[in-house]
């Protein structure tokens, strides 16, 4: 069996809001990488033991008073190192070198002109192509500093019009440095930079693959497992599904999924959540209707943020009762993710490896539960592609993310079954129409959401007096931003043509064309 971890690369990670990105670039390239603080020590910087070690950017000078440092020694590591902006300041002021403010803060694209296309920057533009025999190239900049003076055994390898060294290195001990970045896509070779010091310069092997993933995270499931048995919630989610399908490859019967009906799921979301994980799975699957618990609870409460206690605290309740009819139990199963982990200086310490609405750690002490978390190396898109590679259908795996709270939070004020129920069938519709048309994998979120108010209509001859459904789509990288999708005018027309059809006690639809910030991408 290949071990996927023997490759791998270590990020450190000075605060840059691209460092997960670096990740991302590096992974995709089939080599397996960590982002770690770069505060962690120099001990366990050695002991990581990786064929290479990038150095993120990040919002400090070298020379503020509390600027992020690592020991020189890293240097003397024997181990290749890419310094991006501030990691290339970095290692400039530790080597020896200097550097100062820049006259102007650099910021956006700019042209870089390769002064030597040995290693780095191998293959990034054909000769054939360039005139004046230069190798020119756009990248992405955004520094306030730069270097003045090199340290000794660095030559510069690219320069700009604003800048005369945007790029060094030491080829014999195999540190280089970049002032632009790399990693957005605002580089567009930037893909083939990453890749040169991965297989050129660090002599990664592309190792990190879903299926090698798959076998090493099986064997690590059940030598922690063993014999015991797992119990798993289920949320209707992609990464509760995925986790649940790897865990049962690994420990099969041993494994007990638990999925709750909250009352305010989607439209069929618990038949189709039964026919993939029981039907086609084969996996022990509760599934319990808590519906009427939690929609009594529910009665009468329109502030959202009390609606995602309840919602929260019942999901706990209803999810320990079942869990402690299970007879020996002994771990709990999550579908933690790796940006729920990392433990950077952008994200300020640990995060919480257990998501509020999911939260059992009242579970684990009461049950003396452990926990399996077998996707916690994973970002979200290598958690489709796991789920693909484990044999899910793309409906599961490329659904857009649904909030814990469900529909409690779409439909404004009081939630009533009726109410929701109204809303799942506008909500289907509008999801029917947008796969129809073939834009559901292009959406980040799509859904309905139903407003507190009435307006007056006309149908046939007659006044109505009804609901207002309001249609949300937006395009996202990560849910923290996101602008609403210019659907077509003929797709809104048919969503709002069936929608005041087909679901009775709507007369109105709208659509929002609201960007986060400044709103949110929920209504709620
Ligand atoms: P907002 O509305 O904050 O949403 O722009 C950003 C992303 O988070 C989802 N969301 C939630 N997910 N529990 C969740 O599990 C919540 O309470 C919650 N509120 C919002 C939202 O659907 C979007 O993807």
């Amino acid at each position: 069996m290949p071990d996927i971890h023997q490759q791998k690369i270590l990020i450190l990670d000075f605060g840059s809001q691209y460092t997960q990105l670096i990740a991302r670039r590096v992974r995709e390239q089939k080599v397996y990488c960590e982002i770690h603080p770069f505060n962690i020590g120099l001990d366990r910087i050695e002991g990581f033991n990786a064929k290479g070690i990038i150095l993120s950017g990040g919002p400090s000078s070298v020379y503020d008073k509390d600027a992020p440092l690592i020991s020189k020694e890293v240097f003397n590591l024997d181990i290749p190192i890419l310094g991006i902006c501030y990691g290339m300041q970095l290692t400039a002021h530790l080597l020896g070198g200097e550097v100062e403010k820049s006259a102007h803060r650099e910021y956006g694209s700019a042209e870089l002109i390769i002064d030597d296309d040995s290693d780095l920057f191998k293959g990034i533009v054909s000769r054939l192509r360039t005139l004046n025999s230069e190798l020119r190239t756009v990248v992405w900049m955004s520094h306030g500093d730069r270097i003045r003076k090199m340290p000794k055994g660095f030559i510069s390898i690219a320069h700009s019009q604003n800048s005369p060294l945007c790029a060094m290195s030491d080829i014999k001990r195999k540190i280089f440095g970049v002032q632009f970045h790399p990693e957005v896509v605002h580089t567009p070779k930037g893909a083939q930079i990453i890749k040169n010091f991965l297989f050129k310069i660090c002599k990664c092997k592309p190792t990190w693959t879903m299926e090698s993933f798959i076998d090493t995270a099986v064997a690590e499931i059940r030598a922690r497992v063993g014999e015991k048995a797992v119990v798993c919630g289920i949320s209707g989610g992609v990464d509760s599904a995925v986790a649940a399908v790897l865990m049962h490859r690994a420990i099969g019967k041993q494994l007990t999924c638990i999925f709750v009906d909250n009352g305010v799921l989607r439209q069929d979301e618990a038949m189709k959540v039964e026919q993939t994980l029981k039907k086609h799975f084969h996996m022990n699957l509760k599934c319990v209707d808590a519906s009427q618990r939690f929609l009594k609870k529910l009665k009468g409460v329109e502030d959202p943020e009390k609606k995602r206690k309840i919602i929260g605290n019942e999901f706990v309740r209803v999810f320990e009762d079942e869990a402690m009819k299970l007879k020996n139990a002994a771990f709990l199963g999550q579908g933690t993710l790796y940006p729920d982990v990392i433990e950077s200086v952008s994200f300020k310490g640990p995060s919480a490896t257990i998501k509020s609405h999911h939260n059992v750690g009242g579970l684990l002490k009461k049950m003396k539960l452990k926990l399996v978390e077998p996707l916690r190396e994973l970002f979200k898109d290598e958690v489709r592609v796991l789920g693909k590679a484990l044999g899910m259908s793309d409906e599961i795996v490329n659904r857009h993310p649904f909030p814990g709270p469900g529909l409690a939070i779409r439909v404004l004020g009081d939630v009533t079954k009726a109410r929701c129920d109204i809303l799942r069938k506008a909500d289907s519709i509008v999801l029917e129409e947008i796969k129809g048309a073939g834009l559901y994998t292009k959406i980040w979120q799509a859904f309905a959401v139903l407003l507190p108010i009435k307006t007056v209509g006309v149908m046939g001859d007659e006044r109505t007096y009804e609901n207002v459904i309001a249609v949300r789509a937006v395009n996202s990288v990560d849910g923290m931003t996101a602008d609403w999708v210019r659907l077509p005018y003929d797709l809104m027309a048919r969503i709002s043509t069936r929608i005041i059809n087909e679901v009775r006690g709507v007369n109105r639809v709208v659509y929002d064309i609201s960007s986060k910030p400044p709103s949110t991408i929920e209504w709620e």
